[in-house]
């Protein structure tokens, strides 16, 4: 049994490093993969090329180097039976949170804003908002949300939670469903999305739901490009109900050159950094798996292909 790694990614080599580190004896090939199909049980990917799987019929597992698990689902022509597993580590979840509160805090105090003004050197200054009087709310309470929801917390914003489901989480109220959003949405000022992508999830960030926050709020994608219908926002954004937004996620990575977004004064851009999975660290769970599915052990971190994540 070896280790098959699809990751056309600038991390490629940061993954055969710590998989070579942790374990010098372990087989592992990277795709594209000549050898025999048969071999390969056990995939670790990000991104990987649409098909690319179908051709080892003993795949059983495909570890995501990510906490989003979307890539892999894309693939109609996955393997039958093929179990699907996550990243869930850390520091993945606290980078993501730190990143976000970072942009919380810097869309208060107006740093998006002066970063504008001194391209043209101009001397404006402005009130700003406690975190006492804002609500953020948090679209997606997972594992990553829910430490955003704490880290916000503890800085002392108000903070509200949405679901696809009811949910309980300590001193983080959470709405549910279709019937909670309308509620949920016209009282956050700031709106994080961390959402899974899902068939549900996709677009959900539009022309009616932004128009649905306050008159002034914020928007902040930190999960999928997808979630987000991006001639929604620059309209809700021109038309002066949005007040800007910092996205990390994109339809299209890199943004292309010509898209609207880059050149806009009240939209913040970055390359989906938000959280790099950490390989030193979440390689140890990747062969905690590799070592249960030899020993026909449950996986840890899996993932539901119904639901998505
Ligand atoms: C990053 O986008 C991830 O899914 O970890």
């Amino acid at each position: 049994m070896s280790i098959l790694i699809v990751n056309n990614s600038r991390w490629l080599n940061f993954w055969l490093d710590a998989l070579k580190e942790s374990r010098p004896d372990l087989k592992v090939h990277v795709y594209p993969y000549d050898g025999p199909p048969e071999e390969i049980e056990f995939a670790i990917s990000w991104n990987h090329p649409l098909g690319a799987f179908k051709q080892f019929p003993n795949l059983r597992c495909i570890a995501s180097t990510g906490a989003g698990v979307d890539h892999i689902l894309r693939d109609p022509e996955l393997p039958a039976g093929v179990q699907l597993t996550r990243v869930v580590d850390e520091d993945l979840t606290n980078d993501m949170a730190t990143f976000t509160t970072t942009l919380v805090l810097s869309h208060v105090r107006g740093l998006f804003s002066y970063k504008v003004a001194e391209a043209t050197q101009r001397w404006e200054p402005k009130t700003y908002q406690r975190p006492k009087d804002v609500k953020v709310g948090v679209m997606g309470v997972g594992v990553l949300g829910t430490e955003t929801g704490r880290q916000l917390k503890a800085l002392g914003f108000n903070v509200q939670g949405w679901a696809k489901s009811t949910k309980n989480i300590e001193s983080i109220p959470v709405f549910a469903g279709d019937a909670g959003l309308a509620d949920f949405l016209a009282t956050s000022n700031i709106l994080i999305c961390l959402l899974p992508l899902t068939k549900e999830t996709a677009n959900i960030l539009n022309k009616t739901t932004l128009s649905k926050l306050p008159k002034g709020a914020y928007v902040i994608n930190v999960a999928r490009g997808e979630h987000l219908v991006d001639a929604d926002l620059l309209e809700m954004i021109d038309s002066e109900h949005i007040a800007g937004a910092s996205l990390d996620v994109f339809r299209t990575e890199p943004l292309p050159e010509e898209h609207p977004f880059w050149a806009h004064p009240k939209i913040s851009i970055t390359p989906h950094i938000a959280s790099i999975t950490n390989p030193a660290s979440a390689v140890r769970q990747i062969l905690a798996n590799y070592d249960r599915l030899k020993q026909q052990k449950p996986l840890l971190n899996l993932v539901s292909l119904t639901k998505g994540y």
